[in-house]
């Protein structure tokens, strides 16, 4: 494939002779590998065969900068462009449009509801409310300070000893409901989780209220509140936005350990784990304390870009840069207007949104920022929303938990079901000791 002149990989369509193989030399030595074409042109090179072809040579990628882990139909993202859609669908149609059960349901059926598979979803998730009594026993034997991804994540991973693995789930109307219940069942917990750091007790789900209005409800008991359901659609659209994210670290954890076939609960928890990261989900809670700090301790906004920019500080602006975007994260757009709307119907007026817009402002005027493609991404702004909504700052990640529970289960379905799935293992590249003889501890110095 010669590429050498076009700036960047060419689509399909802009070359006529691209050939639908790629010649890598080793050694003076050429291999054939397929490319394979998604259906939004992009390329790859298949180099299954590589170690076998060359007599042991493979190729190193830390972090997966440049690897697709797999081919899903699921989420497209295009982070040149900030294009991001679930199943085709452009995400700021769905965040205007629909809502988190109907894109749950998308993500797994690949198409959109009827009204009466809707219907269906929604009577399946009301229908999920009854816990097992030990999993509130769980909570309550932990100590109220612990972090609430801690406590979900070991709940996540609990819900198996009730549950089949979820291996002989064979069409995604099976699935439906295994998904249904998880995500029932984790909104119960996840509000009791946040209860009992308050030292409240719990609130039952309840039949007639929404998925977002019965988590509000649950975390506040506040269906009577006068703007409940402008709340509650706030909160919708920010699960429908981190519904999923193609193979970020969480998603990629999910299919990883799923891929050993372990219950699927295992393979949520592992999610849950790799989500909590600052650098992953953990930032959306270190954004607003990063806001906070810089309205407490009165920081001027260069100051906090400066110590962003020294690289002997470890502090980054939380909420800014992407592996993937290179141009603003159509999500943050969304966000940002959520959280204008909601502030200004609930007539909140918080400082920390000041300081965001203004920090964002000056980022984006600053070459540093400017130069490595550092735009706001999710996290930026979503804080901001779930404070207002009273939301306490370390159950953030857990909203997020919950809104990408769909994505990760959907994920995990789409590598259960393909008949090519084979358990992940990555290979290595050794560069430790060589053989050397054992010591007696005696001899050691
Ligand atoms: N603040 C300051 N500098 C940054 C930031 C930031 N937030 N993000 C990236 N950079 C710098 C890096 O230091 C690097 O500089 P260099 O070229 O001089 O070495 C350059 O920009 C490229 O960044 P990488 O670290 O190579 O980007 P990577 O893809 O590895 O990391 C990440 C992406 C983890 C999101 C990073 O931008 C970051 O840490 N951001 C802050 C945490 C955050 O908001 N995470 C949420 C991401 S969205 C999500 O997961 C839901």
């Amino acid at each position: 494939m010669n590429l050498s002149e076009f700036d960047s990989v060419p689509l399909r369509s802009e070359v006529s002779d691209i050939m639908d193989s790629a010649e890598i030399k080793v050694f003076n030595k050429s291999h054939s590998f397929p490319v394979v074409m998604g259906s939004e042109e992009e390329l790859a090179i298949d180099i299954g065969s590589l170690r076998s072809q060359s007599g042991g040579v493979i190729t190193i990628d830390p972090a997966y900068v440049n690897t697709a882990s797999c081919q899903s139909k699921i989420t497209y993202l295009d982070g040149e462009k900030g294009i991001l859609r679930y199943r085709g669908y452009p995400i700021e149609q769905l965040a205007e449009k629909s809502n988190f059960l109907e894109v749950s349901y998308l993500l797994l059926n690949e198409d959109l509801p009827t009204a009466s598979e809707l219907e269906n979803l929604v009577s399946q998730v009301s229908t999920s409310h009854n816990l097992d009594p030990f999993l509130n026993n769980i909570i309550k034997s932990y100590p109220n300070h612990a972090h609430p991804m801690c406590i979900l994540s070991s709940l996540m991973v609990s819900l198996a000893v009730n549950e089949t693995g979820g291996h002989e789930l064979q069409s995604s109307k099976e699935a439906s409901a295994v998904l249904a219940k998880v995500m029932a069942q984790t909104a119960i917990l996840s509000a009791n989780i946040s209860r009992h750091g308050s030292g409240l007790g719990f609130i039952k789900a309840e039949q007639g209220l929404s998925y977002s209005e019965n988590f509000l409800n649950m975390m506040f008991d506040n269906k009577g509140h006068k703007n409940f359901s402008t709340m509650a659609s706030a909160l919708d659209c920010i699960f429908l936005l981190h519904a999923d994210h193609e193979q970020n670290c969480s998603t990629s954890a999910v299919r990883l350990v799923g891929s050993s076939q372990v219950s699927l609960y295992a393979a949520l928890a592992s999610g849950v784990n790799a989500l909590w990261g600052p650098l992953h989900g953990g930032a959306n809670q270190a954004v607003v304390e990063m806001l906070e700090s810089i309205e407490r301790d009165g920081l001027s906004f260069e100051q906090v870009l400066d110590k962003a920019k020294d690289k002997s500080d470890p502090f980054k602006l939380m909420g800014f840069g992407h592996r993937v975007y290179k141009n603003f994260d159509p999500r943050s757009k969304v966000i940002k207007s959520v959280c204008d709307r909601l502030l200004g119907d609930l007539g909140v007026d918080d400082p920390l949104l000041e300081i965001a817009k203004n920090l964002e402002n000056a980022a984006l005027e600053d070459d540093y920022f400017v130069s490595r493609k550092l735009y706001p991404n999710v996290d930026f702004y979503s804080g901001i929303i779930l404070r207002t909504l009273g939301i306490p700052t370390n159950m953030f990640t857990v909203i997020f938990a919950l809104g990408r529970l769909p994505g990760w289960f959907s994920q995990w379905f789409e590598m259960h079901s393909s008949p090519e799935t084979k358990i992940a293992r990555p290979r290595q590249i050794y560069n430790g000791h060589t053989n050397r003889q054992y010591i007696d501890i005696s001899q050691r110095v």
